[in-house]
């Protein structure tokens, strides 16, 4: 497997929001232990962790959701170089449009890595597309560490960290889940569902 930074499109971005190492380890673990064979991933950026998902279990199908054309391009460059042509589909549109069009999709894995501030309003979608036993992921939940600060949040990130508390309330108060929210990195939830 290739190094994120020999992705192509990973020197064109200043920003590069890559999943951090230890999440990655985790999300790697999920996938080898729990052998998802559908995975939805929303957030693909050029591609990296969905190359660690589809590298963690050789018989997963994956389809990774990207709003950006350029980074969906680079995305379909990068996996296709790494040989997972014919087990990926990238979808250039907005997620929360995708979701409302194919709410009979169903996945074992859902990996949710993108808008932060959307996490919550994914949620009823994400349910209803998880089988029973599937697992939600979602990264970046602590979102460094305000998500649980009780310091009055800077306004340019309240709403977003206000989005994540929502999100974290709705999973911890949903009795079809059990989630445990791992506290390193920018925090990762894991959601097993009932
Ligand atoms: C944190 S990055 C994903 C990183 C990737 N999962 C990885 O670890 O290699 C988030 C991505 O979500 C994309 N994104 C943002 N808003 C989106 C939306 N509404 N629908 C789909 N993708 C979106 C961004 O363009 C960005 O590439």
């Amino acid at each position: 497997m290739l190094n994120k930074e020999e992705f192509a499109g990973f020197e064109s971005h200043e920003y590069r929001p890559i999943i951090r190492s230890q999440s990655m380890k985790v999300l790697r673990q999920l996938v080898e232990e729990r052998k998802p064979t559908k995975i939805l991933e929303i957030g693909t950026f050029i591609g990296y962790s969905a190359s660690v998902m589809l590298d963690a279990n050789k018989d997963a199908y994956l389809i990774t959701l990207e709003k950006d054309k350029q980074n969906s391009l680079d995305a379909v460059k990068n996996l296709t170089e790494q040989g997972f042509v014919g087990r990926f589909e990238v979808v250039n549109c907005d997620a929360l449009e995708y979701l409302q069009e194919n709410l009979q999709t169903q996945f074992d894995l859902i990996f949710l890595d993108g808008p932060k501030g959307q996490y919550y309003k994914y949620f009823p979608y994400l349910k209803m597309m998880l089988k029973s036993g599937g697992v939600l992921v979602a990264d970046d939940v602590l979102f460094y560490g305000l998500v649980e600060s009780k310091e009055k949040i800077e306004h340019k990130h309240r709403s977003l960290v206000n989005n994540l508390r929502k999100f974290l309330a709705v999973l911890d108060e949903d009795e079809d889940f059990e989630t445990e929210v791992l506290n390193f990195d920018n925090g990762m939830s894991v959601s097993i569902k009932k």
